[in-house]
């Protein structure tokens, strides 16, 4: 009598690969979550209408971290103890990658982030994988485009002292406009959740910089556009992946308007499966993709298609076809993972224009 209902409930779950998902689906950060968990699952209803994986269906299940490395943390171990997930497609933000994938890491479950770029996250160990580029090109993308196509001298950077990409972005411009003969005029720190840049903003002013990095998220960055405006400052602001958010446009009106940042992808591509997934993706959530969305879409296929490829399910099985990855064709280019489980990848360079993301270059590693 006991053991058939333990029976079925086996049955049931042999049909099913489990796939995990934590990221911010609340909070300041909300529509990094809402964005790539749109992406995955889009991959996987295609790959589930396809048959699934072995033959099984995938079932996701996501968490919400609301923007906070500690409960990043707790959703990996929960997604790991009690979902029992074979792996997972981690957070956006590197600051809760950080968090939570030395967890994914000890228990041996593979974890993938779309979008998280700062150089440390991948170095927790052997089971966490990127898709994305790293900050070491991205800021080095925005300081050529600033020094070689924006002919600017002379530069201040405003960064999120509380955020580690924001940090590690910074850090990397200041070096990489200075050795193309660049000067930082001032260095200025907030914190994420501040709401008033005044005080920054009117040192930045005082040294007439010709252009300002800002690498920070959306939110911040969209409020700090306003207040720049308003102080009378026209300089451009530059900024990375962290502003590509249709929120940003929402924050910072037209104060944003003809700012520049570099970003994983642009919509005005015309690679043939760059507009098929923005068609796809258009018809089941009726708006435009943003990288983020992009990104998570690649995650789950490489995801997925080193599950199909691995000889089991186990953590190691599907870690060792992760590894293997090259020259998967992806909606944000052609991605190969190196040695160190990142992607090299090119770079665009986006002009905001409202919701309008004009394309202008892309830098190639
Ligand atoms: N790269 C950012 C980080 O590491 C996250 C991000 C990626 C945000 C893409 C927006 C778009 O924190």
């Amino acid at each position: 009598v006991l053991v058939l209902p333990l029976l079925a409930g086996c049955t049931k779950k042999d049909n099913v690969i489990t796939i995990g998902e934590y990221d911010s689906m609340s909070g300041s950060d909300a529509t990094f979550g809402l964005s790539s968990n749109k992406g995955v699952r889009l991959a996987f209803d295609e790959i589930n209408a396809a048959g699934g994986i072995k033959g099984k269906k995938v079932d996701l299940k996501m968490m919400d971290d609301q923007g906070k490395n500690e409960e990043a943390a707790s959703a990996v171990t929960r997604l790991i103890t009690s979902n029992k997930v074979v792996a997972i497609i981690g957070g956006v933000a590197s600051g809760r990658s950080k968090a939570s994938a030395p967890i994914a890491q000890s228990h041996k479950v593979p974890f993938v982030s779309p979008a998280s770029t700062n150089p440390d996250v991948t170095k927790v160990g052997d089971y966490v994988f990127r898709v994305c580029f790293i900050d070491p090109f991205q800021g080095l993308v925005m300081a050529k485009f600033a020094s070689e196509n924006l002919k600017v001298k002379k530069a201040a950077v405003l960064r999120d002292v509380k955020n580690d990409y924001s940090v590690g972005l910074a850090d990397v411009f200041v070096q990489e406009f200075k050795k193309r003969g660049g000067e930082i005029v001032t260095d200025l720190s907030y914190q994420a959740g501040d709401i008033d840049f005044k005080a920054q903003l009117t040192q930045i002013r005082s040294k007439n910089p010709d252009a300002i990095y800002v690498p920070g998220y959306y939110t911040e960055v969209g409020l700090i556009a306003q207040q720049a405006r308003q102080l009378g400052i026209k300089a451009p602001l530059l900024g990375g992946d962290g502003w590509d958010s249709d929120k940003l446009s929402e924050i910072g009106k037209e104060a944003i308007n003809g700012n520049y940042y570099s970003n994983h992808y642009t919509t005005e591509s015309t690679d043939p499966a760059v507009t098929e997934f923005i068609k796809k993706f258009k018809a089941k959530y009726n708006e435009t993709p943003d990288a983020l969305a992009a990104l998570g879409y690649d995650a789950a296929k490489i995801l997925a298609a080193a599950i199909e490829r691995a000889p089991d399910l186990s953590g190691q099985a599907i870690r060792d076809e992760l590894a293997k990855t090259k020259d998967f064709a992806g909606v944000t280019g052609k991605i190969t993972l190196n040695e160190n489980r990142d992607a090299v990848k090119s770079a665009v360079v986006i002009q905001v224009d409202g919701k309008n993301r004009k394309f202008i270059t892309t830098i190639t590693p």
